[in-house]
């Protein structure tokens, strides 16, 4: 099975076998098909945050897990349950339509609902990890159907259990503790500016997710009209006295005050090195946001990860700063 349409960048890959699956036991019976025929597997979701870097001679699963309805509403609070293979963006308007506050600033985010606990998504000041209250997954270490509390999927900035025990984990369903009344993100600054003189008080939800979208569309590449995979990068964290010593020589340098240091803009060291719209024949980044590799035509994964390399050395030798890769690397 050709895999160049399951990734958003859109690079070319094969399978050698494929299966969709659209509950618990459909992915179990999937899982002992591979261990039957000792065929490795990859579990897929939207595949908005992986890099084929060849081929893959074992079993692609693909959650399929649809479905999407309340829990628990009591006063001004309910829990919304998805599917694993719910797309994200579709749920995020659900909610916000329904007057339900705490996902609105993660529209337009790519991937299903399932992939999103992964690398713990966030945009706009806010974290699926801000409203999570469990993901319910099949441990194939174990062959049993788990719940996990927020609490026990080690949530960080772009990172939990699921990437930190890669492969043990297939998340069928995701629960989402949202309110009607809780306060809504704004102060990230480029929704702030957006959102201008607006009224605060008089903004709902959806008011909201719409201003994310404009200044995302502004910003951010469509995966649909062209193949990437959000940010290439995560932010890193640097000590504070790292920090300084940096900001005594780029005294515009963009960073991010944290309890264990401070949070540089990696698209910002990426810009200073002067990547910004740079296209090398198939492949480049982005001219509205450095931190963003785009596939421009017939780019394979490698050309991808050699670009990225070459990134990753360009800031390393300028800044002395080592930059990490966000999407995972298959192949
Ligand atoms: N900047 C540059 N050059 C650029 C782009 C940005 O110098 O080409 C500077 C900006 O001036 C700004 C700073 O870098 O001061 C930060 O830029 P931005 O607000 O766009 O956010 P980011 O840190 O680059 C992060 C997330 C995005 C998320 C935005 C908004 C990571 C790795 N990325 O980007 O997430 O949408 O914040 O919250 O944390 C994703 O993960 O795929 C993603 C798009």
């Amino acid at each position: 099975v050709q895999l160049g349409d399951l990734n958003t960048l859109h690079v070319p890959a094969v399978a050698r076998f494929y299966w969709e699956v659209e509950d618990a036991d459909g992915l179990k019976e999937a899982l002992a098909w591979a261990a039957n025929h000792s065929a490795s597997v990859l579990i897929l979701g939207g595949g908005s945050n992986l890099v084929f870097n060849g081929d893959f001679n074992g079993l692609v699963i693909r959650i399929c897990v649809r479905g999407r309805y309340w829990e628990h509403a009591r006063n001004h609070e309910a829990t919304l349950v998805l599917g694993g293979g719910e797309n994200w963006h579709e749920a995020v308007l659900y909610a916000a339509g329904a007057g339900y506050r705490g996902i609105e600033n993660l529209a337009l985010i790519p991937g299903t609902a399932g992939a999103a606990p992964v690398q713990n998504i966030g945009a706009y000041g806010v974290e699926l990890c801000d409203t999570l209250e469990s993901v319910t997954a099949l441990d194939r270490r174990t062959g049993e159907v788990v719940r996990l509390s927020n609490n026990e999927c080690r949530f960080a900035y772009r990172d939990s259990l699921f990437k930190q025990s890669p492969g043990r984990y297939a998340i069928i369903e995701v629960r989402l503790r949202l309110s009607r009344d809780k306060p809504l993100q704004l102060g990230y600054r480029d929704l702030e500016e957006y959102l201008g003189e607006r009224p605060r008080s008089e903004l709902s939800a959806t008011d909201v997710a719409e201003a994310v979208m404009a200044i995302r569309r502004r910003k951010l590449p469509d995966p649909d009209l062209i193949p990437n995979a959000g940010s290439f990068f995560k932010n890193p964290v640097v000590p504070s006295a790292e920090y300084k010593s940096l900001q005594s020589t780029y005294p515009d340098i963009v960073g991010y005050k944290q309890p264990q240091g401070v949070k540089l803009a990696a698209a910002w060291l990426i810009d200073q090195c002067g990547w910004k719209g740079f296209r090398n024949g198939r492949v480049g980044v982005h001219n509205r946001q450095a931190l963003v590799l785009i596939n421009h035509s017939g780019g394979t994964g490698r050309d991808i990860l050699e670009l990225a390399g070459k990134i990753r050395e360009t800031v390393r030798a300028k800044f002395g700063v080592e930059l990490e890769m966000e999407p995972g690397v298959v192949g």
